[in-house]
């Protein structure tokens, strides 16, 4: 692996601001975004057939069987794009998915640089989640703390906004139960590694990302050492 080269995975639970903090690292570094949530949307759009399955088990707040998200995410981290450097998002889920993850990395002679926690309180999760609002190309907005110029509107397209059909409230309760259950178990797994950084979810935006990329900042310096 080139000392530059940065392999990051956001994990956290469901609306704790991964793919906010996402937008804002990928305008900092240059990495192949992978984000498992947003490809099954995608499939489910397109009216595939991976789409198809996959809808039963979002639409009920579960998670999508180990072997079809493994299928799609190491064959995403072998296009060219991501040679260089990723950032995963809601991959890992579960400890089978993360050593799925980790012996593709070593048959690659790669390795994650690291595990971005960003913790938040299950009470500001539900407060988050209810008040999303996406766009058609899956830009996220929040009604309260992050709203748009125009009510309804996307700034940069002007589509509607709309809520995601999984962002009800009973099944908020499900994913987040089903985080508790599948996939915290990653936080000591990683932290055993040595791989995990923890951020706290609950400062705004700014200041996680400010956080966030002074992190990266000290690893990679470390890793010129
Ligand atoms: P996915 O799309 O990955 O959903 P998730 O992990 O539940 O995460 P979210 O997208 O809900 O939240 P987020 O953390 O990105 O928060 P956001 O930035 O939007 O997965 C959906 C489903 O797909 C799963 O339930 C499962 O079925 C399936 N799936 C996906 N990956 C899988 C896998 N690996 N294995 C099996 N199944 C899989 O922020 C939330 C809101 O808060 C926004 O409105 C935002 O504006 C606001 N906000 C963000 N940050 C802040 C802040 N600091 N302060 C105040 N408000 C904030």
């Amino acid at each position: 692996m080139s000392s530059t080269e940065l392999n990051l995975i956001l994990l956290g639970p469901p609306g704790a601001g991964k793919g906010t903090q996402a937008e804002r690292l990928r305008e900092d570094f240059p990495l192949a975004y992978v984000a498992t949530g947003d490809m099954l949307r995608e499939a489910r759009r397109e009216g595939s057939e991976l789409g198809g399955k996959a809808q039963e088990f979002m639409a009920r707040g579960d998670l999508v069987p180990d072997e079809i998200v493994i299928g799609i995410v190491l064959e995403r981290l072998s296009a060219d794009d991501a040679r260089d450097g990723f950032l995963l998002d809601g991959f890992p889920r579960t400890v089978p998915q993360a050593d799925a993850l980790a012996e593709e990395m070593g048959k690659l002679g790669r390795r994650i640089t690291a595990v971005l926690l960003v913790e938040v309180p299950d009470e500001e999760i539900v407060k988050r989640i209810s008040g999303r609002r996406v766009s058609k190309a899956g830009r996220t907005y929040h009604v309260e703390y992050d709203p748009p110029k125009r009510a309804g509107r996307c700034d940069v397209d002007g589509t509607q906004l709309v809520q995601r059909e999984d962002d009800s409230p009973e099944v908020v309760q499900a994913r987040l139960k089903k985080y508790h259950e599948a996939t915290s178990p990653l936080i000591d797994y990683y932290e055993v590694l040595g791989l995990l950084r923890r951020f706290d979810g609950s400062r705004s935006p700014t200041e996680v990302h400010d956080h966030i990329r002074a992190t990266i900042a000290t690893l990679r310096l470390e890793d010129q050492l």
